[in-house]
């Protein structure tokens, strides 16, 4: 299959924006994430959170978190961040890390195509990967 195939083909020909909270508006499952768009071999990806996630690492890459709504924890087994809206994270590649958040909040992911996100783990949480919406 080409790339081309698998984007929705009316964002690849007309000149409309990517709207973020049309897209929130399209899913409300949690830990499950949605491409949006791609730029190179980049994904842009909505994901909604609640509650804990389990601990993780990506062997290949890092991982940006950039948090629309809500407030985000990610525990890291030497420290802590904590992400209100407006502010962004960098997972560097191979840093174990376990996001949680207490009330849903919203997230948009940059990291390259095909990244797993439960990393190394594969569990109930892993999500299918390239969920266009
Ligand atoms: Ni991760």
């Amino acid at each position: 299959m080409t790339d081309t195939a698998i984007l929705p083909q009316v964002e690849r020909t007309s000149h409309t924006p990517i709207n973020l909270q049309a897209k929130l508006a399209l899913f409300s499952e949690h830990w499950s994430p949605k491409v949006i768009a791609e730029m190179n071999d980049y994904q842009f990806k909505l994901v909604k959170l609640q509650g804990d996630f389990l601990w993780h690492h990506h062997q290949h890459t890092d991982e940006t978190f950039l948090v629309l709504e809500g407030h985000l924890r990610i525990d890291f087994r030497d420290g802590v961040v904590h992400l209100s809206p407006g502010e962004m994270y960098i997972v560097p590649k191979g840093v174990e890390h376990k996001p949680f958040a207490a009330d849903e909040v919203h997230v948009l992911l940059i990291e390259p195509r095909g990244v797993v996100n439960t990393g190394t783990e594969t569990t109930a949480l892993t999500a299918p990967n390239d969920i266009w919406i």
